[in-house]
């Protein structure tokens, strides 16, 4: 579906695609070649700055934005060994995220691309999460379900070909990343969440609490995680009632469970559905060591093959918009030149 094969004499020496993203607080840029080589991928968090705040404050974010994208992309052109009138597009992320953070990236990309004559190609944020796993793997072929969990979504796809997205199911309230980031808050973790609380998990008993599984026996692809943040704060609050020492080791694996189990069980349940043999992981969540385990586990007792990408291109960066790119631009698709940030943007619009 993804025109993998004879990229390398495509497009002469196979196209370069710079990627930009600013869709939160990673001011990220990157040079892939060919749609998979990736030569350069920079990636400046601003993540302890935010860390003060224990969230990403927008703001702040797009004040860091544009400090940081003119030399983050020098630094992505300078490790490429590239420079700019060598790229063939520009690829950028205009939705979903903080349209603050948005528009830093997208404006730099249209004066790059206007100055360059080259195409400018906007990209969906989740869609690039998607493509990270297409980055590494070529064998990856449709029909394929995939569960992309990050820190704005939780959204279980069928995807039977290239761009063509059915959305499943979704989570009706918070995303998998949000519910493991508002977690650790309440636990007095550090923010991002979720790395914390899989290091706490590590060393902890995932059977020390039964917390509930949001939708787990419903007949829906959806998924809920408020349920078990409330759960988790009233276990809290009743040992701090008690006087006791927080178990946070067993608190973090029992609620890594929870999500990890509801998230298993209904992708495997729509992979047998809808009768595809590969599953596909992607999103900061995907970075998850608990899920990446359980979901091979469990599929491969029904004979899918799961595929996930390394953790540095399960969180966001630009190589997976740089990829997202490069098979658009082979496509022929360019973007206007007034195109806007979408904070709200979802799969499959435009
Ligand atoms: O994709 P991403 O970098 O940004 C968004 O597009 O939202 O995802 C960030 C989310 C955060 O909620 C973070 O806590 C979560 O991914 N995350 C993890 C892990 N690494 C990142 N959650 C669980 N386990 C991890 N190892
Ligand atoms: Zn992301």
């Amino acid at each position: 579906m993804l025109e993998n094969q004879g990229l390398q004499g495509d497009l002469g020496r196979g196209a370069l695609v710079l990627g930009i993203e600013t869709s939160c607080d990673e001011t990220a840029a990157s040079v892939v070649q060919g749609g998979r080589e990736i030569r350069s991928n920079i990636i400046a968090s601003q993540v302890d700055l935010h860390r003060l705040y224990g969230g990403v404050v927008p703001e702040i974010a797009s004040r860091k934005h544009i400090e940081l994208i003119i030399p983050v992309i020098d630094l992505a052109l300078k490790e490429a060994r590239v420079i700019p009138e060598e790229l063939d597009a520009i690829a950028v992320t205009y939705g979903p995220g903080l349209v603050g953070a948005l528009l830093v990236g997208l404006s730099t990309a249209k004066a790059m691309a206007l100055a360059l004559d080259r195409p400018l190609i906007g990209i969906n944020h989740i869609e690039g999460h998607i493509y990270a796993n297409f980055l590494q793997y070529p064998e990856v072929e449709a029909p394929l379900v995939c569960l992309t969990v990050s820190g704005g979504h939780t959204d279980l796809l069928y995807i039977d070909e290239y761009g063509h997205y059915d959305i499943l199911g979704r989570t009706r309230d918070d995303a998998a990343g949000e519910a493991f980031d508002k977690i650790a808050r309440v636990m007095g973790l550090d923010y991002p969440g979720g790395p914390e609380i899989a290091k706490l998990a590590a060393v902890g008993n995932p059977e020390a609490t039964d917390f509930p599984r949001g939708l787990m026996q419903a007949d829906t692809y959806d998924f809920s995680f408020s349920g078990l943040k409330t759960a988790v704060i009233n276990h809290i609050h009743n040992i701090k009632q008690r006087g006791d020492k927080l178990p946070v080791a067993d608190i973090a694996a029992s609620l890594q469970a929870a999500i990890v189990d509801v998230l298993v069980s209904k992708t495997v349940a729509a992979a047998q559905e809808y009768g595809v043999g590969t599953v596909l992981l992607s999103g900061g969540v995907a970075a998850n060591r608990s899920l990446r385990t359980e979901l091979r586990q469990v599929a491969g007792l029904h004979g899918i093959k799961v595929y996930y990408p390394t953790e540095v291109l399960c969180t966001d960066n630009a190589a997976m918009i740089a990829c997202a790119g490069y098979y658009r631009y082979r496509r022929g698709e360019r973007s206007p030149w007034d195109l806007n940030a979408v904070p709200s943007l979802r799969l499959g619009e435009v």
